[in-house]
């Protein structure tokens, strides 16, 4: 049998039995168990996360070895760095970080919807803060890992700009980039932080104290679906001023067009295939207000190498999953990056960075 059918067939319906959350921590203990046993994450790299010289980028200093990554959300403590790292991952988004440890909403507060192949969640930055991340993070790691950083729940939005500065001066040793969140719709008010003016301000101060600790290291700002054309326009065009290294386009969305599952009554934010096409979109619109100068992720409904590939076409030169290793299992990233290969030799190209934003011009 191969892996596919093996998680199809076997772990996902029982995962799936399970309360989404338990299924979470449940994964989330049996692979950092996995990364603590010596040599077993190092053969799984071995076996999953072999180079491919038409998928590579050198990115911020970095060898990124596969353009697809691991959004932000699955491990919110980087308890499994090792393991993710080794499942043919390009790179590894760990948090949402806060600076203090914080419980995040009453349960329940994430829920399938799996005839729509999506999820919606209200977390709300569950986290065990910064200084625990800091030990996680000093464990081997098979590819680059950028920590998604944001505020305490308690912390008000004109004193959020001292939070996220605390988690870059708590975590800058370890981390290979930061990732700024401002567009999390379970924190009250914090997608309010992403129009272009206190955006600019909050940002500034990210990147000087990066620059202080880790000169050179990169600093990427996420970004809502949800924003109208002229304020995602301003936001956009305000960090290509300040000088982010990046942005990440999406985080999940409030919207609920075309849902057919019974759970899109809840609140929170929604992932998955229903956030496809929007993402895409909007990657478009912002390689074409960034003249393709600034590097950007795309996120949002990514369960196919066609899907990722579309994604680059439209302007990403990297692109991340969360919902779909959860509908599809951990073969899913070597799986993508082998047919990636087969869609760019399809199309002439000899290697990945040829495609970025070939639609979009
Ligand atoms: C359960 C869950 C928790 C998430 N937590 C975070 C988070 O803490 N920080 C963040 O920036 N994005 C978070 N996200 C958003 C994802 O990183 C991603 O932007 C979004 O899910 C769209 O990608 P997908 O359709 O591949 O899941 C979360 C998503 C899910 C499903």
């Amino acid at each position: 049998m191969t892996r596919p059918h093996l998680y199809r067939t076997l772990a996902k319906p029982l995962l799936f039995r399970l309360d989404p959350e338990q299924a979470h921590h449940l994964t989330m203990q049996g692979a950092a168990l996995a990364g603590r046993l010596p040599g077993l994450s190092g053969q799984l790299a071995g076996q999953l996360a072999r180079p491919h010289p038409q998928l590579g980028q050198h990115l911020w200093g970095h060898r990124y070895s596969s353009p697809l990554g691991l959004a932000a959300g699955l491990d919110k403590n980087a308890e499994a760095v090792p393991v993710f790292t080794a499942l043919g991952f390009g790179f590894v988004e760990v948090g949402t970080v806060t600076p203090l440890a914080q419980p995040g909403n009453p349960r329940p507060r994430l829920f399938r919807l799996p005839q729509d192949e999506a999820l919606i969640n209200r977390m709300g930055f569950n986290n065990a803060g910064t200084g625990l991340m800091a030990r996680h993070l000093g464990g081997p790691r098979h590819a680059p890992v950028w920590v998604n950083i944001g505020k305490n729940k308690d912390t008000p939005n004109e004193a959020a700009a001292q939070d996220y500065v605390r988690c870059v001066e708590a975590l800058a040793p370890h981390a290979d980039g930061f990732v700024v969140n401002v567009s999390s719709p379970n924190t009250p008010g914090l997608r309010s932080l992403q129009a272009a003016g206190e955006l600019s301000r909050l940002v500034e101060a990210v990147l000087e104290a990066a620059g202080r600790r880790r000169p050179g290291l990169p600093v990427l700002v996420k970004l809502s679906p949800d924003m109208d054309e002229h304020d995602f326009a301003a936001s956009v065009q305000a960090m290509q001023q300040v000088g982010v290294s990046g942005l990440i386009v999406s985080n999940t969305t409030l919207s609920r067009e075309g849902l057919q599952h019974p759970h899109r009554q809840e609140t929170g934010g929604l992932s998955g295939r229903p956030l496809r096409e929007r993402a895409t979109a909007l990657i478009r619109d912002a390689y074409r207000l960034t003249g393709g100068q600034l590097p950007l992720v795309g996120v949002g409904g990514i369960f196919t190498a066609q899907d990722a590939y579309e994604r680059i076409r439209a302007g990403a030169s990297l692109v991340e999953l969360y919902t779909a290793l959860i509908y599809e299992g951990p073969g899913l990233p070597a799986r993508i990056n082998g047919e990636l290969i087969a869609l760019l030799r399809r199309d002439g190209y000899t290697h990945i960075s040829e495609a970025v934003g070939v639609d979009a011009r």
